[in-house]
């Protein structure tokens, strides 16, 4: 089984959750990120995983421009969808709803909002000053769901057995 992970990360929460990620599964795991590697064949593999980041209610437009663009093979693998975020609940999964196109929602073997991190070491003056309007939260803080992660990729390792209807 040769899996890709493909994400964009802002600050560098997906990534880190990307690379948490890849200890999950056997085989071949390549990670590529969208905003500094190019792209490969991705016929050659079987399943694929991607994610990326809400900023101001949307993921990054690489994220959206290869899903768009490869629609047609993603839908024909075994696929995971992600988004690291920092609402939760019911505004986490519909930010996780919009980000990615609904024919993929629907064809993905697993789907999820992975948690996220305020990191105010990288973010700019404009950046650290939405963060505290909106959020209310004027220092570091990581939320990532370690959690979540194990129950994504348990989902996406989840082998369909058609005799356990039988038993
Ligand atoms: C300027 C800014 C805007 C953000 N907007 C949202 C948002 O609309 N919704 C949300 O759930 N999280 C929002 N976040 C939180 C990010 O999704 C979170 O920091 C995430 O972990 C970033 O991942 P990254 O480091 O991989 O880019 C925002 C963060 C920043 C810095």
């Amino acid at each position: 089984m040769k899996t890709l992970i493909t994400y964009c990360t802002t600050h560098g929460c997906t990534e880190k959750t990307a690379t948490e990620l890849k200890q999950f599964f056997g085989g071949e795991v390549l990670l590529v990120n969208l905003k500094k590697e190019p792209v490969p064949d991705l016929s050659s593999f079987d399943r694929i995983i991607v994610g990326g980041s809400i900023h101001a209610g949307q993921i990054q437009k690489k994220v959206k421009d290869f899903c768009t663009q490869n629609i047609d093979v993603l839908k024909n693998k075994e696929l995971g969808l992600f988004i690291c975020c920092m609402e939760e609940g019911e505004k986490a999964e519909i930010q996780l709803q919009d980000a990615y196109p609904n024919s993929l929602l629907q064809s993905a073997k697993a789907t999820a909002c992975l948690g996220g991190e305020f990191n105010f070491n990288k973010m700019n003056f404009f950046q650290k000053m939405i963060v505290k309007k909106v959020a209310k939260v004027d220092d570091s803080v990581s939320q990532i769901n370690h959690d979540a992660i194990k129950r994504f990729s348990q989902q996406m390792n989840q082998i369909f057995n058609p005799f356990m209807f039988f038993v």
